[in-house]
């Protein structure tokens, strides 16, 4: 089964809808058609640029598909500051990254939180593209198998087999997301080929052969064609390299470096 690789850009907390046109009219000079004929490109902008990154990609014709970075699993509500998942959908959102350590960690997002989100960004037809990782310390007890297959089975409770395979799991362990640390090639391979066979056990043969698997951590230019050519990684959840065009298009170029 062929995956089309996904490069996502998290832009996280950087960028005001000025710069995000600017970034994105850049990139589209910097991306050529034949790249996205090879890969699949998503922009994560903070909520207050993404009308804008829309505005530009549907006008122009751009080859991006936008993202957002987070939301709340509740239709509508006394929820001051969140974000439904209906409202992203109304922007043309594609994929909403959900569960980001960043997320977990600073703003105490748990499992059934994630699971919620998985669920509601289903729902309104769009793609959870959910995020897992062991810490530094899960790491060298040797527990972050345990932790990932914990994240990726609690996450997904209750979806279906087939939805499972038409979304995408972003592995990033913890301790490589931006300290310029990045996995090994092989570290990264073994643990995304963990996840796949994580969900080969819950959800069966077809829905691992199809759910798309990305790295994250320290993605960078240099390191992309090695991390991006192992066979169970499909693409890359790209932080700080995102925010520049000429980091980010040669990332999503990997193929032409080595
Ligand atoms: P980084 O971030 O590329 O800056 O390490 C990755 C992420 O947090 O998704």
């Amino acid at each position: 089964m062929s995956r089309k690789p996904l490069i996502s850009g998290n832009w996280k907390m950087h960028l005001n809808h000025f710069e995000a046109l600017k970034l994105v009219q850049e990139l589209s000079y910097a991306v050529t058609v034949d790249d996205v004929e090879e890969v699949d490109i998503s922009l994560h902008p903070p909520f207050t640029d993404i009308r804008t990154v829309q505005t530009v990609c549907e006008s122009d014709r751009l080859p991006f598909h936008v993202g957002a970075q987070h939301c709340h699993f509740e239709a509508k509500g006394a929820f001051t500051g969140e974000v439904a998942p209906s409202m992203l959908a109304k922007l043309n959102v594609s994929y909403v990254i959900v569960g980001h350590s960043e997320r977990r960690e600073v703003f105490g997002e748990t499992d059934e939180m994630v699971n919620a989100k998985v669920k509601a960004i289903l729902a309104n037809e769009m793609i959870p593209i959910m995020c897992c990782g062991e810490t530094l310390d899960e790491r060298e007890a040797g527990g972050a198998e345990e932790k990932v297959a914990g994240q990726v089975k609690a996450g997904l409770a209750g979806v279906s087999a087939e939805q499972v395979g038409a979304l995408v799991i972003a592995y990033e362990p913890i301790w490589a997301i931006g300290t310029g640390k990045t996995a090994s090639a092989e570290d990264a391979q073994d643990m995304c080929a963990f996840v796949r066979s994580t969900v080969s056990e819950a959800f069966g043969a077809d829905a691992a052969s199809s759910v798309r698997i990305q790295y994250g951590g320290s993605v960078k230019p240099t390191n992309a064609h090695e991390l991006l050519t192992q066979s169970d990684i499909d693409g890359a959840l790209v932080g700080g390299a995102s925010l520049e065009a000429e980091s980010f298009s040669r990332i999503v170029q990997y193929r032409l470096s080595e």
